[in-house]
């Protein structure tokens, strides 16, 4: 899942384990390190934490190169056998991966037959023996030889004993980034690895193999044809990636998302005009308005994100637009209509199921808009523009200020859209002030955060829990219901509030509690008759509402008040304490809140 390479004059196995710190965030269950030094290789792989292996590591390992990784598990059980490195049968060369050898049953059949013997269950090690089978004193031409052979995803990196000062890495629908610094370079999955080290990155793009030294590096393809890349600066700051004052990053995130809304918003609200301007889409007035629908993709909070910007855009701007998941719409053979706009929505920029829908959008003719927040990751680079929501780095696999700051950008668009048709004047000015006032507004809800921490501890009882909202608020309901599962694993299910009496209504018992998204707006009154119907079979409700909602108050048990907006500003507001609330009940439950288990932050395979 995560990736690190070093050549220089730090003690290298240090700077390996650093970088694995950094990509923990990412999620894995296993990590390892190999290191060279005067021909001599060591491997150290271990199950657990960066700290597990830390603390196998002897403080004496030095090395004058070397690679790091640590594994999500896909071929192959957690254990120590099957972490990476991997390592050739003669001892020699090491390798790290990412992503999945589709062929490697094939390929593992023919190396058995010339006598290799395998040690672990993985897909990589059919790579560490194929590359010394290769290998004849030239281990970039080895690596691409044996690439040459494999069929499937890898981001990989590979030394060699015989190689001193040598790394080489290979790209193919994994990401993988150099960082260049002085007299010593850097390869990783992900430049928070390397940020502490350098701002000066150059990407790999799939199909090109890389060979690294401490002084410089060399980009070619696959057929051995240079290719001349650009350094790029990483504008991200060091201290965004470090935790500060919060106990957790997940925290740190909830908390910064005045900033972060705000940041998503900044130099593209118009007030002269009540619209927004999106420079990155690359069309122009003309183009957007030969729009006749469109459809999001994405995958869990960002395909959430995509539903709720669906409902803006139809609402406001009057354009058909649906959210399809990434997963499902690539073997559906969609079916790619001209006038058809395409957004793919990802935090990193490099989940797969989305890279590859985005690309079979594309090979139908689709034109793709992006809207990412990492910054020249796959999904920006390849779409045909898009907007950057310039989160800065979230690093808890549980994402939050991603999703206010997706919406924001879909916000923008919407108004952008509507304004150029049927949108007038003030209300396109109703609406962009409110957008203005949000992070101030989202502070006096993060302001709450004790007494949300309150209820979460009060509710922490329940096994199973209900989270119900209906229209805008319907996509909050699932993000909340998808954030308490995945860092308290308390079972919850997200409903449309009307939707229940159809089936999950079954489920309500004093034991299984509902939160209910009903802020003051046309579907208020609706939402209270499904509290009610919730409380009249004995169900427990906690009202998320706007302040000094009486009648609400008086049905539920207990109520999370939150200012009142605009009406289509609401899930902004809403989202806030789900996200605290998920929180909270993950602390009380002792849980792993910032790599809960199972989980990674990105998922580069399908
Ligand atoms: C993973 C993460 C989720 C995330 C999803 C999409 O499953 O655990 O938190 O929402 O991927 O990620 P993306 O980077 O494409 O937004």
């Amino acid at each position: 899942c995560g990736i690190i390479g070093y050549c220089g004059p730090k003690p290298t196995a240090k700077v390996l384990l650093e970088g694995l710190r950094r990509l923990e965030y990412r999620g894995y269950d296993s990590a390892g390190i190999a290191t060279i030094k005067d021909a001599e290789l060591t491997v150290i792989k271990k199950t657990g934490k960066i700290n597990d292996l830390a603390s196998v590591v002897p403080a004496s390992l030095d090395g004058q190169y070397g690679i790091g990784h640590t594994r999500w598990a896909t071929h192959g059980a957690v254990n120590d056998v099957n972490a990476h490195p991997h390592v050739s049968q003669n001892g020699k060369i090491a390798i790290v991966h990412n992503g999945i050898i589709e062929n490697f049953a094939s390929l593992k059949e023919t190396l058995e037959e010339r006598g290799y013997r395998f040690v672990s269950d993985t897909d990589t090690e059919v790579l560490a023996h194929l590359v010394e089978d290769f290998y004849e004193g030239d281990l970039e031409e080895a690596v691409k030889r044996a690439l040459s052979l494999v069929k499937g995803t890898y981001g990989l990196l590979c030394i060699c004993t015989e190689e001193p000062n040598t790394i080489i890495g290979a790209r193919n629908g994994s990401p993988l980034v150099i960082g260049v610094g002085d007299g010593e370079m850097f390869l990783a999955s992900d430049v928070t690895a390397i940020l502490g080290h350098t701002r000066q990155v150059v990407y790999l793009e799939d199909n090109e193999v890389v060979k690294v030294s401490s002084e410089d590096f060399t980009t070619t393809d696959i057929r051995n044809t240079p290719i001349s890349k650009k350094i790029e600066n990483i504008t991200w700051e060091l201290e965004e990636i470090e935790k500060g004052k919060y106990p957790h990053y997940m925290l740190k995130e909830i908390f910064e998302q005045p900033e972060s809304v705000k940041r998503a918003m900044q130099g593209r609200l118009d007030e002269e005009y009540a619209t927004a301007h999106l420079g990155g889409l690359n069309m122009s007035t003309r183009e957007l308005l030969e729009i006749e629908q469109v459809v999001i993709i994405g995958a869990g909070t960002s395909y959430y994100a995509g539903m709720l910007g669906a409902y803006m855009i139809e609402n406001l701007a009057r354009i058909p637009a649906t959210t399809e998941l990434s997963s499902e719409i690539r073997y559906r053979n969609p079916i790619v209509k001209r006038n058809t706009l395409y957004f793919a929505v990802s935090q990193s920029g490099e989940t797969a199921d989305t890279l590859y829908a985005l690309r079979e959008l594309k090979r139908k003719g689709g034109k793709v808009l992006g809207i990412c927040n990492v910054v020249g990751s796959s999904i920006a680079r390849e779409s045909d523009g898009g907007v950057y929501i310039h989160s800065g780095p979230e690093i808890a696999v549980a994402s939050t200020k991603a999703f206010t700051s997706q919406i924001t950008a879909f916000y923008l668009f919407a108004l952008l859209m509507a304004r150029m048709r049927d949108l007038s004047f003030e209300d396109g000015l109703i609406l962009l002030r409110g957008m203005k006032e949000l992070p101030d507004r989202i502070n006096a809800v993060l302001k709450q955060s004790e007494h949300i921490k309150h209820l979460a501890e009060k509710y922490s009882y329940a096994r199973n829990f209900l989270f119900l909202g209906r229209g805008l608020n319907y996509p909050v309901a699932l993000e909340g219901a998808l954030k308490l599962k995945e860092v308290s694993y308390i079972h919850a299910e997200g409903y449309s509030a009307a939707e229940i009496k159809h089936g999950p209504i079954a489920l309500i018992n004093p034991d299984t509690p509902s939160m209910f998204i009903v802020p003051r707006d046309e579907l208020r009154d609706k939402v209270i008759t499904n509290m009610k119907e919730v409380k009249s079979r004995g169900g427990k409700v906690i009202a998320l509402c706007t302040e000094g909602d009486n009648g609400v108050r008086q049905i539920a048990d207990d109520t999370i008040e939150v200012p009142e907006v605009n009406r289509y500003l609401n899930p902004f507001l809403m989202v806030v304490p789900l996200q605290l609330f998920a929180y909270y009940m993950a602390i009380k439950l002792g849980r792993d809140v910032d790599q809960p288990r199972n989980l990674a932050k990105s998922v580069t395979v399908e």
